[in-house]
């Protein structure tokens, strides 16, 4: 037996930190601390612009017009509608099964239901992803509905996507103030380049596979701690710190044991996350009329403890988790709310990987053994 090495001289980048595969054009997360979107600063476009304006952006490479907004919003909220097999299967999905995994599932099953069903033309897949915009909320909202055993509303051609999102969620109609932070929100999460769910819709559309099929692979990578699934780590925190005089003693007692503390940390900024300065900014606006500033003070005070122990920044799960659950969304839901928003950019990029038409298959360096010596079952 001989230990591998010969031809294979790959370097191996681990977490594939910098290495870039490939070029895109919809957004760039600067790792001297500012987010664009195709070009335009995120600080430009918050309380700017709605969401599905931004939508349109991501998706055309350009801002609609009045009549194009229009049209687009029309499109999507016509879309909400889900197919009477989905509602189905989420009505009976178990109660023991994770929201985040039902999701999965029932993108999986629209696909199914595709109405440009073997169709696979640029603007099949336009429609495609307008009708995942739509429907990834939507199926959101039902599942939010029925874990709480009640009817989820139609989807009302008078609102728009972040309005009907949580008429839908919350069964009532919502506050001015609620819709306003939601369209900032969804805006804030609604892409961010190569990020571990991306890369996967990526890869999967880059076998030439279908839309369905690329944004399943993007729900499961999503789900993790260490990508959506840790804004509701980061309210688990929160719930945790019952006293606020123990705050300090937790934080350090969590650094010292060389834990991670959810909701801070990024692969690209060396800096402030963009997004945290808008996310807290609604936070500090809101949460006095909806009674979670304690909240809001608990998180200041974690800040300012992390960053002078450990010089890391609160990325965008830290008061996102505060926002939502102001907004009354449970945690459990967070990641889907996540996913909620963020479906713009995984049909964005497919698209994208589409047009670039390359199969996304990275190398390895083989590090087992070689010229092992078959023993027949019987013998071994
Ligand atoms: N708490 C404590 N220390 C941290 C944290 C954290 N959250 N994040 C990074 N560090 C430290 C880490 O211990 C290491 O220190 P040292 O050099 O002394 O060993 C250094 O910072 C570099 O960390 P890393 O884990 O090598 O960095 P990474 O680029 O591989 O990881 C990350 C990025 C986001 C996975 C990581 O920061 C993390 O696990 N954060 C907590 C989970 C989280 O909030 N995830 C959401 C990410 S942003 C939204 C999204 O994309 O979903």
């Amino acid at each position: 037996m001989r230990r591998m090495s010969g031809k294979d001289d790959n370097v191996v980048v681990r977490g594939l930190r910098g290495v870039a595969v490939g070029e895109s054009g919809i957004s760039y997360p600067d790792p001297n601390g500012t987010l664009h979107y195709v070009g335009y600063n995120i600080d430009d476009l918050i309380d700017r612009t709605v969401y599905e304006e931004v939508a349109y952006l991501l998706i055309h490479k350009k801002l609609p017009k009045m009549q194009e907004l229009d049209k687009f919003r029309t499109e999507i909220v016509t879309e909400m509608k889900l197919p009477d097999p989905i509602l189905e299967s989420i009505k009976n999905a178990p109660l023991t099964c994770l929201p985040m995994d039902v999701l999965r599932t029932e993108v999986s099953h629209l696909g199914e239901y595709d109405p440009d069903h073997k169709i696979f033309s640029e603007p099949a897949n336009i429609r495609r992803a307008v009708r995942l915009i739509a429907q990834v909320p939507a199926i959101v909202a039902t599942l939010y509905r029925s874990r709480r055993e009640e009817p989820v509303p139609a989807p009302k051609k008078e609102f728009d996507l972040p309005q009907n999102f949580l008429y839908m969620l919350k069964g009532s109609f919502p506050e001015d103030s609620a819709v306003k932070v939601m369209h900032r929100l969804m805006t804030l999460h609604i892409d961010h380049g190569f990020n571990a769910s991306t890369f996967a819709a990526r890869v999967t559309a880059s076998t030439n596979s279908d839309m369905y099929s690329a944004v399943t692979s993007a729900i499961g990578t999503l789900k993790g701690p260490l990508h959506g699934g840790a804004s509701e780590k980061v309210m688990e925190m929160l719930d945790e710190i019952y006293f606020e005089d123990k705050l300090e003693e937790y934080i350090q007692g969590l650094l010292d044991d060389k834990k991670k503390i959810m909701g801070f940390g990024h692969r690209v900024y060396k800096t402030q996350d963009p997004r945290t300065k808008h996310l807290r900014g609604i936070v500090e606006n809101f949460c006095y009329s909806f009674g979670t500033s304690y909240l809001y003070e608990k998180c200041k005070k974690i800040e300012k403890i992390v960053y002078d122990r450990k010089k890391i920044y609160p990325n965008v799960d830290f008061y996102a988790a505060v926002a939502l659950y102001s907004l009354g969304i449970s945690k459990e839901f967070f990641p889907l709310f996540f996913a909620s928003s963020r479906i713009v950019g995984w049909v964005a990029h497919i698209l994208e990987q589409y047009g670039d038409a390359v199969l996304l298959r990275p190398s390895q360096k083989y590090v087992g053994e070689l010229g092992r010596v078959f023993v027949p079952i019987g013998q071994r």
